[in-house]
């Protein structure tokens, strides 16, 4: 019998993966951590990002976890190296979708919403070069609404005001496709629907993680095979309100811990 897989982020942003793996693996265990007492990650320092992600790490190690997902940009951009080089299970991070985004966009302009901590990290750097050789990519830092999310204004006046602000200079630079590069933006996609003219896609790598997932746990022969359906636990380090609403899920059992 394999353990759960263990997801972790910043704070309740990262329930938009574990939508999407529940999904696509209905038969999993899941243990989700929201750090949200330490939210948000964005504008700390790499070394900062790193510790809160090895006791992340280590917390869900602690439950048996046989894999983790790092459902938080920033981490990934930030840590995701060193966590695959010291720990022994098989980690999947998320980054902004550039490569999708190039493949899609026919005015050559990109759109990307990110935190700080994932603009200026190299492996953001290194995936743009990579991937968006001909293409403009127009980086926002999405300052303020990690805050607001985290705080349950997913549609308050506030939120779309700041929305606004950031969206209106791509818009002006004539960009076609929006990359959500923050777990915790894909909660603002109503919102966007409404702001964004029809033509613009929003493009998020919530499902490409579960795929991905699923490839890595049928690979390494750990998919849980008992066929019932899987159980989930949350913990947060602050109130459980928000993310108790954002999951939505009668059957998750969903707690406060100090951890
Ligand atoms: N959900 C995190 C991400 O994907 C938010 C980071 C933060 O706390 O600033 O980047």
């Amino acid at each position: 019998m394999h353990g759960p897989i263990g997801i972790f982020d910043s704070g309740v942003g990262g329930t938009s993966i574990w939508k999407e793996i529940k999904k696509m693996l209905p038969h999993e265990n899941t243990i989700y951590l929201a750090d949200s007492a330490n939210a948000p990650y964005g504008e700390k320092s790499k070394e900062e990002i790193l510790q809160l992600s090895i006791k992340n790490t280590e917390f869900l190690l602690q439950q048996d976890c046989k894999l983790i997902v790092v459902a938080c940009n920033t981490a990934t951009t930030n840590a995701i190296d060193y966590l695959r080089t010291h720990y022994n299970v098989p980690f999947i991070g998320i980054e902004p979708a550039i490569k999708p985004a190039a493949l899609h966009t026919k005015t050559k302009k990109v759109g990307v919403l990110a935190t700080q901590g994932t603009l200026s990290s190299s492996l953001f750097h290194n995936t743009s070069k990579l991937f968006a050789e001909g293409i403009t990519v127009v980086e926002q830092e999405g300052k303020g609404l990690v805050e607001l999310i985290e705080s349950g204004q997913i549609n308050s006046v506030v939120t779309r005001g700041l929305l606004l602000s950031f969206l209106r200079p791509m818009l002006e630079q004539d960009i076609d496709c929006l990359v959500l590069g923050c777990t915790h933006y894909p909660y603002l996609i109503p919102l966007l629907q409404d702001i964004l003219p029809d033509h613009i896609s929003i493009i998020d790598s919530g499902e490409a993680v579960a795929r991905q997932t699923k490839a890595v746990l049928e690979k390494n022969q750990l998919l849980n095979t008992k066929g019932q359906p899987g159980e989930h636990l949350f913990c947060s380090n602050k109130g459980i309100e928000v993310l108790r609403n954002l999951v939505d899920d009668d059957n998750a059992q969903i707690s406060y811990l100090d951890f």
